[in-house]
């Protein structure tokens, strides 16, 4: 077996992964109150609307594609009657669309970042880094979906679930066009890096908020006449 394969496509990803898993634990435990977003709304609104919409559409719809796509074997699609022809021509209809929002977003974001004076002033080189990355991750995609015309489904999907599920095999990758090894490899680095910055944010998306019982909120009479008699 060939050593660069092995560590380009087996101890870089684990690398990555273990980053990923003990760094949000750790900043989870210690360092609960930047566990955030670190918004700038308040700073720039408007120029913030587009971009961000676009964007966070855009990579939900693609992180909930990838999972989908490449997690799932193809034998379990076969099982509804959709064949492999039909996955690729979905994710690659789909994959333009939510590519070109989530580029567009990532574009709008990074501009903001770089032009706006009240935004710039507040941001960080850490803020450049994470949406850099991210522009760079979602363009590579992005080239691959409209350029790259190549079958996943039997090379990275299978490599992918040999990591997720320890049992690697980094041949798998060997026939794979460079702009699809180029955009993998990015995606690793990114989920190592994310600990450190505010993609944080992500695991806590206030999901439970749907389902949590309302809170009722009544006017207080007695109250009420209570501050009223105070201040007269
Ligand atoms: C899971 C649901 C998510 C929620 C509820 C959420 C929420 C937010 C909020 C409230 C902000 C601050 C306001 C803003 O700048 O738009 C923000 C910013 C941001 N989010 Fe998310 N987000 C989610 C998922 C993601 C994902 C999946 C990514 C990337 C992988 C991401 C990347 C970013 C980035 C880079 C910013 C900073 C944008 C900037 O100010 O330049 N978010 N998010």
């Amino acid at each position: 077996m060939d050593l660069s394969y092995t560590l380009v496509f087996t101890v870089f990803p684990y690398l990555c992964l273990t980053t990923f898993v003990v760094g949000h634990s750790y900043r989870y435990v210690t360092d609960r109150y930047a566990w955030n977003a670190r918004s700038s709304q308040l700073l720039d609104n408007k120029s913030l609307r587009w971009g961000t919409v676009l964007f966070h559409l855009g990579i939900i719809l693609t992180f909930l594609g990838h999972a989908g796509g490449l997690l799932i074997p193809q034998k379990y699609y076969d099982l509804f009657g959709i064949t492999s022809q039909m996955h690729l021509a979905i994710a690659h209809w789909m994959g333009e669309v939510v590519g070109i929002a989530a580029l567009a977003g990532c574009l709008l974001l990074l501009r903001r970042r770089l032009t706006n004076d009240r935004v710039r002033a507040a941001g960080s080189v850490n803020d450049l880094i994470t949406l850099g990355g991210l522009t760079l991750v979602v363009a590579g995609g992005v080239y691959n979906v409209f350029f790259g015309n190549y079958n996943v489904l039997d090379s990275v999907a299978p490599w992918i679930r040999g990591i997720v599920f320890f049992s690697p095999e980094p041949e798998l990758m060997r026939p794979v066009p460079l702009g699809f090894k180029i955009h993998v490899t990015l995606a690793w680095a990114l989920l190592g890096f994310s600990p450190f910055s505010r993609l944080v944010h992500i695991w806590s998306a206030p999901v439970f908020y749907f389902f949590r019982n309302p809170i009722l909120f009544r006017r207080n009479p007695e109250l009420t006449r209570k501050v009223v008699d105070s201040r007269s």
